[in-house]
């Protein structure tokens, strides 16, 4: 199972890097033990847990630059807007650096900082990233478009983020879409109708939040399928496709991340993303 962590010998984040492109694409984790996200003194002052406002789950620098679930004011305020700017600029460098293809295709989603430490955090099971899980949002639809994330670990006190990693997108497909219950269309419009989604659920949306749901409802699974545990140290950054690499937080506080989308189509094999594998499973277009 290590082989889906592939380990990058790099400690810049615009070195172009040559080969990578392949094992994203097949939803491995890259995993970069060197690559730091070098924090200021006065940045450092920003690591703690009571900069969030308590009643969101993470800050987010959106994409028209303003801070969303800070609990901090004025200079302090502009300081955090700037260090999670700054991480901005150098995951989309990281991105450039392995797919430059990519490029023209990309879309930015918001930035942002987690400050809450995942062991604390009380969820319902659908929402406890704790069990292995490919990401596919309820409320937003997307179609088949891919959710790339760059993810670094600030933790001040020598902690590591520690991951599990899972199977491979196909098996975890094989296994879960079986179990699937059907898409029923007049149900996705009443869901729009309601505002419950954000637009249409495809047919793709359905069966990712199946595979989803499946995944993280089966307690066998989350302990029997093949799996890795992967402590990422402080001072190490790492990149996947969360839509398709299965993973789950078991520990850790102080990280960024950087979700990125791009069509599949987009991509260097578009076979190889999950809507490619979804398709040629179930035999039909799903979007
Ligand atoms: C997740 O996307 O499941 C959470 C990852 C993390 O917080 O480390
Ligand atoms: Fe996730």
């Amino acid at each position: 199972m290590s082989e889906r962590i592939v380990i990058v010998d790099s400690r810049d984040w615009s070195q172009p890097l040559q080969g990578l492109v392949p094992e994203l694409e097949a939803g491995k984790v890259l995993f970069f033990p060197e690559l730091r996200f070098a924090l200021s003194p006065e940045e450092r002052l920003l690591l703690r847990a009571d900069v969030r406002d308590e009643k969101s789950r993470n800050i987010s620098l959106r994409l028209d630059g303003v801070l969303a679930g800070a609990a901090v004011q004025g200079e302090e305020q502009a300081r955090l807007a700037a260090m999670i700017g700054r991480f901005r600029t150098q995951a989309c460098s990281l991105i450039d650096a392995i797919a430059p293809a990519y490029k023209p295709a990309l879309r930015l989603a918001p930035t942002s900082y987690r400050p809450t430490q995942v062991e604390s955090r009380v969820q319902s099971w659908r929402a406890d990233d704790r069990r292995l899980h490919v990401d596919a949002f309820p409320s937003r639809p997307n179609r088949g478009e891919r959710i790339l994330r760059v993810f670094t670990n600030l933790n001040p006190h020598g902690e590591a983020r520690t991951w599990r990693v899972g199977e491979a997108f196909e098996d975890i497909a094989r296994r879960f879409v079986p179990r699937a219950k059907p898409y029923v269309a007049w149900q996705a419009k009443v869901l729009r109708a309601l505002h419950v989604t954000k637009s249409l659920r495809t047919e793709y949306d359905h069966l990712m939040l199946q595979l989803h749901d499946g995944m993280k409802s089966d307690l066998d699974y989350q302990q029997t399928s093949p799996q890795v545990t992967m402590p990422f140290p402080p001072g190490s950054t790492w990149v996947c496709y969360s839509d398709q690499a299965s993973h789950a937080v078991m520990s850790g506080q102080f990280m960024m991340e950087q979700t990125l989308h791009l069509p599949a189509e987009a991509q260097s094999d578009p076979a190889a993303s999950p809507l490619g594998i979804l398709r040629r499973i179930t035999g039909r277009p799903l979007v």
